[in-house]
């Protein structure tokens, strides 16, 4: 089970998270990423059928900003 958050302090609006998995990843106002399912918290594990997609958006995330656990994050980073 993979539970990803964007760190949205260090994402830089590039855009292509949401290309590569529009399920798992969309944008706030100023254009920075946020996962969706949980609002960025960390707390809801990706389903099955996504999992391939968000993993390609973490491969190309290009400031490194997608953060994958195999459990629930702790913390609340959404905005
Ligand atoms: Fe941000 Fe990376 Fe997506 S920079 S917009 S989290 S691809």
């Amino acid at each position: 089970q993979y539970y990803p958050m964007v760190d949205m302090d260090t994402c830089i609006a590039c855009g292509a998270c949401a290309l590569s998995a529009p399920q798992v990843f969309d944008y706030n106002d100023e254009g920075l990423a946020y996962v969706t399912i949980d609002n960025n918290r960390g707390t809801i594990a990706v389903p099955a059928p996504f999992v391939s997609g968000m993993l390609d958006a973490y491969d190309g995330c290009p400031s490194a900003s997608i953060q994958i656990q195999k459990s629930a994050f702790n913390n609340c980073q959404h905005k």
